[in-house]
């Protein structure tokens, strides 16, 4: 039995935070269509790197993840901010937010629907996402690509801590290097250019852009 996601994330996320000190810049220009003061949703917030951009530009902000590890970090650096009252943390599943429908001005799920396993979970999850986000609101997500750098096949035609465990070679384990003592792996879906945008063709959306950047897939969703 592979170890579920969360136990995974708990035990690396000392390490993780390590590697994860500053937000993405996709994300940062994504938070420029926000005005000050609105309510974002981080959905698998990790570390809160994102919160603190979020926070740092007005925002109110949800942090929530499955991994009570990964909200203890995100809680830590983002300490400063707790008294302001802008910021909650949820531990909660994205296949079942516990949020009211229409509750959020914005959401995004960052490098995180990548670890469910099959795609009715992933259409759920972006089901999820655009239930709690309000008419005019957008969520944004990203996710591993097989285009990544990461994925380029060694002369013998392995990747370095890859294996693929699925039927098709986008359904791999990702093992975690920064820290040899952890021997889990993380299940990882790669996304196919385009394959974002099918998965959430059947909600109910306005709007649907999809782009390619650092190799990741991401996905803006206009409600
Ligand atoms: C690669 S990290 C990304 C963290 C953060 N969004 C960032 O960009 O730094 C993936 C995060 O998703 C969380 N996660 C994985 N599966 C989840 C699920 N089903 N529901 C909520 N969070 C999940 C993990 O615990 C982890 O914190």
């Amino acid at each position: 039995m592979p170890t579920p996601i969360e136990d995974v994330y708990d035990s690396i996320s000392d390490s993780f935070d390590d590697t994860r000190s500053r937000p993405w810049e996709f994300v940062v220009d994504h938070l420029k269509h926000f005005t000050s003061g609105q309510r974002i949703l981080d959905a698998g917030c990790g570390n809160g790197r994102h919160a603190i951009a979020c926070l740092e530009k007005g925002h109110e902000v949800v942090c929530s993840d499955i991994s009570e590890g990964q909200l203890e970090m995100a809680r830590k650096n983002c300490e400063k901010y707790i008294s302001s009252g802008n910021i909650e943390f949820v531990k909660a599943d994205l296949l079942e937010l516990p949020f009211d429908d229409n509750s959020f001005d914005g959401v995004m799920a960052i490098a995180v629907i990548h670890h469910l396993k099959t795609r009715p979970e992933r259409t759920k999850a972006l089901q999820e996402l655009t239930r709690v986000c309000k008419p005019g609101g957008k969520v944004l997500v990203s996710t591993w690509s097989m285009n990544h750098k990461r994925f380029e096949p060694r002369e013998n035609g392995t990747i370095r801590g890859v294996e693929v465990v699925g039927p098709t070679d986008q359904d791999v384990t990702v093992a975690w290097s920064k820290d040899k003592d952890v021997p889990e792996k993380r299940f990882y879906h790669l996304y196919r250019s385009g394959e974002l945008t099918d998965e959430a063709k059947d909600l109910k959306v306005e709007l649907i852009e999809e782009n390619e950047a650092f190799g990741n897939c991401i996905i803006t969703l206009i409600i």
